[in-house]
């Protein structure tokens, strides 16, 4: 049985966390698209991991791990983040699968992503300066690097030398050495090689053995680059159809979708958040979820759960239930607020809108619910919540339309409430070890 387990908000909903309490479920964890940009962080014994490229599964011994076809990759970060596992103990390489189709992000995509960034001024992004963008850029115009060329000698020199000379035309005054790169290409690829495959004839094998896959989505719905706030997006389909695109398989490899998200909202970088909230109770968010970037430390932009954007998450993916994260965040407030529509222009939207433009001109439209005193932090059975917490996850159900059957209550692993009354075939008998 395999399961798809995706951000339904605007990232950093909590996936890391979920997808490694579910990973023991399956023999492989395979991620669909973006890159280094993503920064899942999981507690494990105290010890905390924050991992960009490299699926959470690796944290667990014998599981295979899989970056697809759909990932840009930064070799370098790759290995850094390999070594880093290398120091806690965890032999990475040995269990880490990189398809030869995916792309490569060369230094100069990082130079592009700044510049890029700066030329937009008052309209950037926000971006993680990564590179991203421009890597998704060449392998859109047919020009990218692949992880397999690094093997291939010729290619890689002719596409080296055309795009660093290319790059060096568009950024001014550049004198990037196209040899220099070749070298530092060809040193790296040698190390990667043991570990690429085509990944999608492995899944396919892999599947037919009867091994189940965990498929792991980076980013957020509210990110992607077609269903997403265009262009305050990341640019790849972080919602479900870039399982299928981003690994190679097809669409009934998918048996469940598992939706990620958070008891409030947050978005780091720029575009629109209809329940953002900029006074102090944006600041307690902040200040109790700890809502800093995990790769680039900046602060998340925090707002009360917003059910019209995490309606079109379920619309998108056809989620089948939700994993709610981050409740003991809300310990202790006296109400809290879940957006049940929006206002914009005289009308009551309840569905989100296409329009990035309507959608920023959109005012939430707030119910109030009465909030809880006693703590939620680390309670692990659904009957030991207070009872107003209880009635807040049953009204986000409600309005959002599926049944959340995973409910985080403390980075910990074990902090995690497991709801056997909601049917989701591919966590039935879940145990967290
Ligand atoms: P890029 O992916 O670096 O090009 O950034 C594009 C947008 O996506 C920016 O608003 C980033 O802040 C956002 N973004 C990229 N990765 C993540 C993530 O893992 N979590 C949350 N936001 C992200």
């Amino acid at each position: 049985m395999n399961l798809a387990v995706l951000g339904a908000q605007w990232g950093d909903e909590g996936k890391g966390k979920i997808v490694d309490l579910l990973t023991p479920r399956f023999d492989l964890v395979a991620r669909y698209q973006g890159g280094h940009n993503a920064g899942h962080t999981v507690y494990v014994d105290g010890a905390k991991f924050v991992l960009r490229l490299i699926p959470s599964g690796i944290l667990h011994q014998g599981i295979v791990c899989v970056i697809g076809n759909g990932l840009v990759v930064d070799p370098v970060a790759l290995f850094a983040e390999i070594d880093e596992l290398g120091r806690h103990g965890i032999d990475a390489e040995r269990r880490l699968v990189v398809s030869d189709k995916a792309h490569v992000i060369l230094p100069y995509h990082r130079d592009l992503d700044l510049l890029s960034e700066a030329r937009r001024g008052e309209r950037k992004i926000g971006t993680t300066s990564r590179g991203i963008g421009p890597a998704y850029e060449d392998k859109i115009a047919r020009r990218g690097i692949r992880v397999g060329d690094l093997a291939d000698p010729e290619t890689l020199e002719q596409n080296v030398r055309d795009n660093v000379l290319a790059r060096n035309r568009l950024v001014h005054d550049s004198t990037m050495d196209w040899r220099e790169v070749l070298d530092d290409l060809r040193a790296i690829g040698a190390r990667l090689q043991p570990m690429v495959r085509d990944v999608s004839l492995m899944l396919a094998e892999a599947m037919r053995a009867g091994q189940s896959i965990l498929f792991e989505g980076a980013q957020g719905t509210l990110l992607d680059i077609d269903h997403g706030t265009y262009p305050y997006v990341t640019s790849s389909n972080a919602s479900i159809g870039g399982v299928c695109t981003g690994l190679g398989v097809g669409p009934r490899a998918i048996q469940g979708v598992l939706g990620v998200v958070k008891a409030y909202t947050t978005r780091v970088g720029e575009g629109p958040l209809p329940t953002e909230l900029t006074g102090p109770m944006g600041t307690r968010l902040r200040d109790s979820g700890n809502e800093y970037g995990a790769v680039t430390g900046r602060p998340r932009r925090c707002g009360w759960y917003d059910a019209v954007a995490a309606r079109y998450g379920v619309r998108i993916n056809g989620l089948d239930a939700l994993a709610l994260t981050k409740l003991d965040v809300l310990d202790g407030l006296e109400q809290i607020d879940i957006c049940t529509a929006y206002r914009c222009g005289g009308n009551t939207l309840t569905e989100f809108p296409s329009d990035i433009a309507q959608l920023s001109r959109c005012e939430p439209v707030y119910e109030t619910m009465p909030g809880w005193s006693a703590p939620t932090k680390g309670v692990r059975r659904f009957s030991d919540l207070p009872e107003n917490a209880r009635r807040y996850i049953a009204r986000i159900e409600e309005l959002t339309g599926v049944p959340a059957a995973i409910v985080s209550t403390g980075s910990d692993r074990a902090d995690t409430i497991l709801r056997d009354d909601v049917a989701l075939p591919a966590l039935k008998n879940l145990v967290i070890e």
